[in-house]
C-alpha cells in the first residue's frame, strides 16, 4: 500500500507557512526552543522536505544546507511512528546521492540518536547543549 502521505522537496519561499506551522508546533510548543532561535538566515538558504497528508495538511518538515548539514527534522506529534520521519530522510539522502555529495550530517538531539541510526549515521564527538537540549554530531559517510 502507498504512504498516505507525500514528501517534497520545496524552497523556503514555496513553503514558509506551512514549514514554521510545523516548527512551531514541535520545536517551539512542544519542545520550548525560543521563538527567536528557531527560524534564522538559513532557512532562506536551504533546501527543505515538506511532508503533506492526503488531506494537504503540513504534517512533517526538515531543511538540509548546500554543504549537506541536516536539521529541524520535526514529525507532527500524531503522524509519529508512522515512518514520515524517515521519508523525509530518505528525501535528502537520494537528492545528497543525486548531487554527489561526499557526505551528510545531523546536529542530533541525543533522544533521537536512534532515528539516525537507522540510516548508518555515526556519532562524533562529545555531546553538546544547543537550546537547552543536548546534542550530538553525527556524520554519514556518502562515498
Ligand atoms: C525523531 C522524529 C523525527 C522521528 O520521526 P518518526 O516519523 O516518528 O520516525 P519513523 O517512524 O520514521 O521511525 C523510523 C525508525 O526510527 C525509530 N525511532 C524514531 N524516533 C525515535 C526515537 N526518538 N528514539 C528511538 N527510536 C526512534 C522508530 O522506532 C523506527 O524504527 P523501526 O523501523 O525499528 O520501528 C520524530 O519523533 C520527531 O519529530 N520528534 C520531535 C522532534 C525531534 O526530536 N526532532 C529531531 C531533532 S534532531
Amino acid at each position: 500500500m502507498s504512504n498516505p502521505f507525500t514528501v517534497s522537496l520545496v524552497c523556503w519561499h514555496d513553503g514558509e507557512p506551512l514549514l514554521k506551522a510545523i516548527r512551531q508546533a514541535v520545536f517551539i510548543n512542544e519542545q520550548g526552543v525560543p521563538a527567536d532561535m528557531e527560524f534564522d538566515e538559513h532557512d532562506e538558504t536551504s533546501r527543505h522536505a515538506l511532508a503533506l497528508s492526503l488531506q494537504g495538511n503540513g504534517i512533517a518538515c526538515g531543511r538540509m544546507f548546500a554543504n549537506g548539514h541536516i536539521g529541524r527534522i520535526a514529525v507532527m506529534p500524531e503522524w509519529r511512528g508512522q515512518y514520515v520521519g524517515t521519508a523525509i530522510m530518505e528525501a535528502f539522502l537520494h537528492y545528497a546521492q543525486a548531487h554527489d555529495y561526499a557526505q551528510v550530517d545531523v546536529d542530533a538531539q541525543v533522544q533521537a540518536v536512534p532515528f539516525y541510526e537507522h540510516f548508518d549515521f555515526v556519532a562524533q564527538g562529545e555531546q553538546f547543549m544547543d537550546v537547552g537540549i543536548p546534542h550530538i554530531k553525527m556524520l554519514k559517510k556518502l562515498k
